[in-house]
């Protein structure tokens, strides 16, 4: 195990930005994480493990501990334990492989499940950590079980979706008693041989039928989502950035119906439990967020997707949380809706 010290953080998050890690190694299979955490307990050192950095930033003081950084590649396309029949096909997929890098594997096989997750940034192991979702689909739908080290028990184990605590945007693993515990290592998922259908997300669908596409192939959608996207989302090997940086309030029905009366053009999706969820880009574009470039903090909002905030000349990640700040504090001033953030800050 190759172990690096005194380590700009900056490097391992794609909005670069934070202090250093006193040690940093990457790892590729179980026994090298064993072996890291051995390492690790020796010197009674904390353990962070990350991908591919798309949805974290780093504090400004740093991290006084071990961060691993997981390349575990693999790309499994059967599992003995299910049974494959002329519909239904499983794949396991690493935890340090690109996931796009998977998606495009499943679509070229002709499988469906995961072709609207197209370019989502980041790696395999990240995905359900947040239930990573993006035009209608979202990783909860097609999992099967997550492969992850349990730092508690010191064990391998396999954790079915139903244990996962998969809500919007969150899970398990994210936030709660278990935040931290496990090592995500592989994910198997259940996807379908065959076309999807429709119906497809609003924006999806639009793009479809102003090109008459009525072709639906997993090829096609991953093809469309990836024009929608790239038209309006930054790259984020090209411009730093860490995609959504809030998540979607949803709020009870009164309070929306009160906001509607002063704002008639605010756009609301109505969730099934009778609230409503409002994007998060309307109203920071509303509070008079759209296409700034903030001097003081050198942040910036995508001029195509004001949810984006765009690194562009902040040297502190004190930048990002101050511009965070400004964000926040309009939206709750003009709305009266607090906007939770998004992007995990480690440690
Ligand atoms: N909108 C604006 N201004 C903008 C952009 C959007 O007012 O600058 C409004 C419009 O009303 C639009 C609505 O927001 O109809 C929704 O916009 P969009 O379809 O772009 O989706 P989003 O809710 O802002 C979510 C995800 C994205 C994902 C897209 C597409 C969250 C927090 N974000 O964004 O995920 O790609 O849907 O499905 O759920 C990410 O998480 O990093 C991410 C990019």
């Amino acid at each position: 195990m190759n172990v690096l010290n005194n380590v700009a953080l900056a490097d391992y998050t794609t909005m670069h930005l934070g202090g250093t890690a006193a040690h940093l190694a990457e790892i590729t299979n179980h026994n090298e994480l064993l072996s890291a955490l051995a390492w690790a307990d020796q010197q009674q050192l904390p353990v962070i493990m990350i991908g591919g950095g798309s949805n974290i930033y780093w504090k400004d003081e740093g991290f006084q501990g071990l961060v691993l950084v997981n390349r575990i590649m693999k790309y499994e396309d059967f599992r003995e334990d299910f049974a494959e029949d002329d519909t239904n096909h499983y794949i396991t997929a690493g935890a340090g492989e690109n996931w796009d890098s998977v998606v495009e594997r499943t679509v070229k096989a002709g499988l469906t499940g995961i072709e609207c997750l197209s370019l989502v940034p980041g790696t395999v192991g990240a995905t359900p950590v947040q239930n990573v979702g993006a035009y209608g689909q979202e990783i909860a739908q097609t999992l099967v079980s997550v492969e992850a080290y349990d730092r508690q028990t010191k064990q391998f184990t396999t954790i079915p979706t139903v244990d996962c605590g998969f809500g919007y945007r969150t899970s398990r693993f994210k936030v709660g008693p278990d935040k931290g515990r496990f090592f995500i290592m592989a994910v198997t998922l259940h996807l379908t041989k065959g076309n999807p259908m429709p119906p497809f997300y609003q924006t999806l669908q639009n793009y479809l039928d102003e090109r008459s596409k009525v072709d639906y192939t997993p090829q096609t959608i991953r093809d469309a989502v990836i024009a929608i996207r790239t038209s309006k989302l930054p790259d984020v090997n090209l411009v730093s950035n860490c995609g959504s940086f809030f998540a979607n309030p949803v709020v009870e029905s009164s309070v929306f119906d009160e906001l509607q009366l002063q704002y008639p053009t605010i756009p609301k999706w109505p969730q099934e439990d009778g609230q409503i969820k409002v994007p998060a880009a309307w109203l920071v574009e509303n509070a008079g967020f759209k296409d700034v470039h903030d001097a003081e903090t050198g942040m910036a909002t995508w001029p195509t997707q004001a949810l984006v905030f765009v690194n562009e000349h902040a040297r502190t990640t004190a930048n990002l949380e101050k511009f965070k700040q400004k964000v926040q504090a309009a939206v709750k001033q003009k709305f009266g809706i607090v906007l939770v953030q998004e992007p995990e800050i480690l440690p």
